[in-house]
C-alpha cells in the first residue's frame, strides 16, 4: 500500500533565543492562521528546554507543535541537569530531536545512546526526530552511505513504526555553513535511507518521514523540498525568524500533496 507522507517542517532553535523569542512563535502562528496550505503539512518548533512549557502553552490552538532538542534515556533518576522524555511529554511536546550531530560530537553520543533516547521518546509517547549525517572528511573519503547506513541501523529504536519516528538527514558540513549538497547528492542519500528503513521496518519504512537539514533557507527550500524522499526540513538558523520559517514552509504551496509519496 502506498503511504502518503505528510511533510514536516521543524525548527531547531538550538541554544538561541530567549523568552522574548516566543513572540516569533506568535508571529508564526499568526502567519499560519488561515490558508488551506497549512492543513497539508505539519510544523514544529524546538526551543531550548526552559521555554518548552511556555512555548507549548503559546502553541495551543495554533498549527504549530512544540518539540524538545534532546532527552535522557531514563524516565527519572540521579541525572543532574538532564530532562526525561516523560518530562518533555508533560511539557506539551509532540517531538524530541535525538542524535543531532552537535550532541553526537560535543557530548560524545554514540548510536547506542541515540537509540536509547529514541526508545525513551517512544515510551513517553513523543515522536523522536532521529538525526544522521556524515562529516566533510567522511564525504570526501566516499564514506557517506556507510556512515549514514550505520547511524540509521544503530539509532532506530526497537518497536519503531513508520509513523512513530522521523529521520533527519543533516550533513554535518552543511549545518550553519550556508553550504548544501547538490540536489543529486541529497536524492541519493534520502533514497538510500529509504532503502535502509524498508530493510528494517518492511513496508512501514515507506511511512517514515525523512527530513533534510543543513542551511535550509527560503531561497533554497523549494529545490530541496521537491526532491524525492525529502519529506520536509529540519531548520536551524532560519527557524529563529517567523518570516524565514514561514518562507520555507510556504514552498509547499508549489508542491502538490499528491506528489508527497
Ligand atoms: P542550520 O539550518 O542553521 O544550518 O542548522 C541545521 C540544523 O542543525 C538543524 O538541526
Amino acid at each position: 500500500m502506498a503511504h502518503v507522507r505528510r511533510p514536516l517542517v521543524a525548527g531547531n532553535w538550538k541554544m538561541n533565543g530567549s523568552k522574548l523569542a516566543l513572540a516569533e512563535l506568535a508571529k508564526m502562528a499568526a502567519g499560519l492562521a488561515d490558508g488551506a496550505l497549512w492543513r497539508t503539512i505539519d510544523l514544529a518548533v524546538c526551543p531550548p528546554a526552559p521555554y518548552l512549557y511556555l512555548a507549548s502553552a503559546a502553541s495551543i490552538g495554533t498549527r504549530i507543535a512544540v518539540g524538545a532538542q534532546d532527552c535522557h534515556a531514563e524516565a527519572s533518576g540521579a541525572f543532574t541537569g538532564d530532562v526525561s522524555a516523560e518530562m518533555i511529554a508533560e511539557s506539551g511536546c509532540c517531538y524530541v530531536i535525538v542524535g543531532h550531530s552537535e550532541r553526537r560530537t560535543l557530548h560524545a553520543e554514540s548510536n547506542d545512546i541515540v537509540r536509547a533516547k529514541a526508545a525513551a521518546a517512544l515510551r513517553a509517547g513523543v515522536t523522536p526526530i532521529i538525526c544522521v549525517g556524515e562529516t566533510r572528511a567522511e564525504r570526501d573519503a566516499g564514506k557517506t552511505l556507510d556512515v549514514v547506513g550505520a547511524q540509521v541501523a544503530g539509532s532506530l529504536p526497537a518497536g519503531a513504526t513508520g509513523e512513530g519516528i522521523v529521520v533527519a538527514y543533516e550533513p554535518v558540513w552543511a549545518i550553519g555553513t550556508g553550504l548544501t549538497p547538490t540536489a543529486g547528492d541529497v536524492k541519493a542519500v534520502h533514497q538510500f535511507i529509504r532503502g535502509e528503513l524498508r530493510k528494517k521496518l518492511g513496508s512501514d519504512g515507506d511511512a517514515v518521514r525523512i527530513l533534510y537539514g543543513g542551511s535550509v533557507k527560503p531561497s533554497n527550500a523549494a529545490e530541496l523540498m521537491a526532491i524525492a524522499d525529502v519529506d520536509g526540513a529540519l531548520v536551524g538558523g532560519a527557524s529563529l525568524k517567523a518570516e524565514d520559517f514561514l518562507g520555507i514552509a510556504a514552498v509547499y504551496r508549489t508542491i502538490a500533496p499528491s506528489t508527497y509519496h
